[in-house]
Order: structure tokens, then C-alpha cells, then sequence
């Protein structure tokens, strides 16, 4: 760990537990430094850091003070950054959740995908265009930084692995998306090279950016020339008559490639995909050409067929009400089960939950609690290589909601009850 990183460890643990209250003064930067043996700068980088966070104020020319309720309010999250040395093995925890998730036997919450019944085709061939792999490796080259969510899609962090590139994560929000200030700051210290981004019904959390914030990221971006891939996937399951626009849509000088797929809404089992790659098309072009990826073309006709028809608009149209429903009937369910502390997420429109428990409970141990008794749910470990998710999880609620459905809820509240006491006990 970087030594300014252990400053703020260190001061943060020590404001959370009072050791400096708010209001405190805390050493100068120069006291500061003779007590702790580091150097002015590395003193001064964790103060700027513990202040970006909220934990401490600057007053001019008088000093550093912890900030008026700072141990009170609850912080933003720290961005992370991860070196492709200190990644975490996400490949095989994931592979392990989404293989569940295929046994029949098993009620599928931790999945990512909608019931295939609610699609018009089913099909077994299964394809792979990869736009945003393709899309990464276009615009990256091993060792560069790219900029992710906390927390984020995991086949974003599978990726980075894979291209052995570093990640930054960047706090995100359930209500305000991705933190702009922070990714600022990001791209003044690290010489990032893309940013790989949700901005509509954001994978796990579900949140959209508003088209000001669309358009401030957009922006951003292009001041510093960063790439930003667009993961769109969900953009058709909207909530409301409108639509809303892509980030791309305010893209000028085509730093987004925008990516999107019918897996969410139409056939699961074609992964075929497509980005729109702005300044880096031909490179995209080029990487596909070069390997073995290429997509079925019956199976590109038959899609072009199907959306050449009102069908697609009709199926739309039909599979978000039938999804709100489901989602509303879920989130009953739910209420009725989990404890009163417990928080779930309620945006409009997509098909996931997702659940923050009291602090204490353990989302991958109930995971595995969960899975004995023929239920999955993707914990929040799956999302983030910090711990700071560990008491989330991410619930599908595109199945049908039937008795089987409201058992296994049931059966998920009490192992939640079961884990809060049995922490209890130890406690
Ligand atoms: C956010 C996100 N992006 C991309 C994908 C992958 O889509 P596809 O199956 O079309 O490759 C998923 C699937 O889980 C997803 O949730």
C-alpha cells in the first residue's frame, strides 16, 4: 500500500472512532510529517485525499479540521486503484456464481440474464461478438489505466484482467451514477487511457445518468482525450415513454464507442452485439479481422429480419411491463423478508435489485448459505475488488413470480436472519 494511502487509513480509523472529533485541529503538515517520519508531500497528498472525501476541511491560513460530522455522515467512497499485480482472481468466483445459476435446480436471482421465456426465439447456438472486449483491446495496450465503476460489471474487471491493464474504480452511487469530481481527479493522476462505463440502468446498481451528467462525462472526456466505452446493453429496458439517450449522443469528436447487444431483450443465447466506434472503427475493424471472433450471419440476417418488423417494438413494449411487474412483485416480497436496516435500490426500469444488509452480514457467505438450499444471488464481492461491497448483492427478479419464487425468498430472509444473529452472538 502506497504510504500517503496508510496516512489516510490510519487518520480515517482515528476519526471514525473519535480519536479526533469533529471540529478538531488536526497536526500541520509539518508536525504531521516529524511525527510520522514520511515526507511533506507524501503528508500533504493524504490530506488532499481525506479532504476529497469529506473527512477533513481546510481552513486558510489556519489549518487542517476534521469535518463538522464526519464521523456521522458516511463518506464517499475512496477511488481505488487496482495494478494488474494486486487483481483479485475474479475469473473463477464468477464462473462459479454464473454456473450456478445454469442448473435448472437452482432459482436463478444471481443471474444476469431475463427468463428466456419472455423472449420471442429461443435458441441453443450460442456466438460471441465482443464488442466491448474488442472496443477495449482497440483502444488499450497492456499496463494502461482504465477507469471502471465501484461497483461495477464484473465482465469489466474480467477484461482488464485478461488485457492485463490496471484499474482505477471510481465511487459510484445508487442515485448519481458515477462520481465526476472524483473521476477528475483520477484523470490528473493517473495517465488513464479509456474508461469503460454504464450510463443507462447501470450493471449491478442500476442507476442512469441524467443526459446533463451524460453530457458533463462526455465532455469531460474528450478534454483529456479518454476513450469511453459505452456499455448499453440495457438501454431498451426503460422505464417511462422515452428512451434515453446514450452518452454517445453527445459525443462530437467520437471519443465513445458505444456498445450494446440483443442479450438483454431479445435472445440471450446469440450474444451478438455491435458498437458504434466513432474514431476507433477502423481499429475495431482491424483487431476482429485479426482474430478468430467473427458472428454467425444467419444469425445476423435472422435479427435484421426481426427488427426490419413492428415485432421488436411490440416484444419491447410488452417485455418492460411484464419486467416492472415482476420487478414490483419481487420487491414486495423482499420488504417482507429482509430486516428493517436493510436497503433496496428502486430505480425505474431493468430487472435488477440490489440489496445492501446491515454492515455485519456477509453477502458471500449467505451466498454460499443460499446455494445449499437451491438459491443463487450474486453477492457483491463479484462487483468490486475492494471489500466495500461485501454486504450487498445483486437480485434478478426477470423470472416468474410464482410460489417457488416467494419460498425462496422466504428462504433467503431467514439465512439473512440466521447470519445477523449468529454475528451477534459472536460479538
Ligand atoms: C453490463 C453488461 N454488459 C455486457 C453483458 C454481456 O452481454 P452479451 O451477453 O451480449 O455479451 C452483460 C451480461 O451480463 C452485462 O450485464
Amino acid at each position: 500500500m502506497a504510504k500517503y494511502q496508510q496516512l489516510v487509513d490510519q487518520l480515517r480509523t482515528q476519526i471514525e472512532a473519535r480519536i479526533w472529533p469533529p471540529g478538531e485541529k488536526l497536526p500541520s503538515l509539518r508536525q504531521q510529517a516529524e511525527q510520522s517520519g514520511l515526507s511533506l508531500m507524501t503528508v500533504m497528498h493524504a490530506y488532499e485525499v481525506l479532504e476529497s472525501q469529506g473527512w477533513i476541511v481546510s481552513k486558510p491560513q489556519s489549518g487542517y479540521y476534521v469535518a463538522p460530522r464526519a464521523a456521522e455522515s458516511r463518506p464517499r467512497l475512496p477511488t481505488q486503484a487496482i495494478a494488474k499485480t494486486d487483481q483479485a482472481d475474479t475469473n473463477s468466483f464468477v464462473f462459479d456464481v454464473l454456473q450456478a445459476t445454469r442448473d435448472p435446480a437452482i432459482m436463478p436471482f444471481g443471474s444476469a440474464f431475463p427468463d428466456p421465456e419472455l423472449f420471442p426465439q429461443r435458441q441453443l447456438m450460442r456466438s460471441l461478438m465482443e464488442a466491448l472486449n474488442l472496443s477495449l483491446q482497440a483502444v488499450t495496450e497492456p499496463g494502461d489505466w482504465v477507469v471502471i465503476e465501484n461497483p461495477s460489471f464484473y465482465g469489466a474487471l474480467q477484461a482488464i484482467e485478461r488485457l492485463k491493464l490496471n484499474a482505477i474504480a471510481i465511487a459510484s452511487d445508487v442515485e448519481q451514477g458515477i462520481d465526476l469530481d472524483e473521476l477528475e481527479q483520477a484523470l490528473q493522476r493517473w495517465p488513464v487511457k479509456a474508461c469503460w462505463l454504464m450510463t443507462n440502468r447501470q450493471n449491478p446498481l442500476g442507476f442512469t445518468l441524467s443526459a446533463e451528467r451524460k453530457q458533463q462525462l462526455v465532455a469531460l472526456l474528450t478534454r483529456y482525450q479518454v476513450a469511453m466505452i459505452e456499455d448499453d446493453v440495457y438501454s431498451d429496458l426503460y422505464h417511462g415513454h422515452d428512451k434515453p439517450l446514450p452518452a454517445r449522443a453527445f459525443d462530437r469528436e467520437g471519443y465513445v464507442l458505444h456498445c450494446g447487444s440483443f442479450s438483454k431483450n431479445l435472445v440471450a443465447g446469440f450474444r451478438v452485439g455491435w458498437v458504434a466506434a466513432g474514431r476507433y472503427a477502423q481499429r475495431v475493424q482491424r483487431i476482429q479481422m485479426m482474430s478468430t471472433l467473427s458472428t454467425s450471419a444467419p444469425m445476423q440476417l435472422a435479427l435484421a429480419d426481426f427488427l426490419s418488423t413492428r415485432s421488436y417494438d411490440t416484444h419491447l413494449k410488452k417485455l418492460r411491463q411484464t419486467l416492472a411487474k415482476r420487478k414490483q412483485l419481487a420487491q414486495q416480497a423482499l420488504r417482507r423478508v429482509l430486516p428493517a436496516e436493510a436497503h433496496i435500490s428502486d430505480t425505474p426500469g431493468g430487472y435488477f435489485l440490489w440489496i445492501t444488509l446491515p454492515e455485519q452480514i456477509n453477502a458471500t457467505q449467505l451466498y454460499h448459505l443460499a446455494l445449499q438450499q437451491g438459491i443463487s444471488i450474486a453477492p457483491g464481492q463479484l462487483f468490486s475488488s475492494s471489500e466495500s461491497f461485501s454486504h450487498c448483492f445483486r437480485f434478478n427478479t426477470a423470472w416468474p413470480w410464482d410460489a417457488r419464487a416467494e419460498a425462496a425468498v422466504e428462504t433467503l430472509g431467514t439465512l439473512i436472519g440466521q447470519l445477523a444473529q449468529s454475528v451477534a452472538v459472536k460479538k
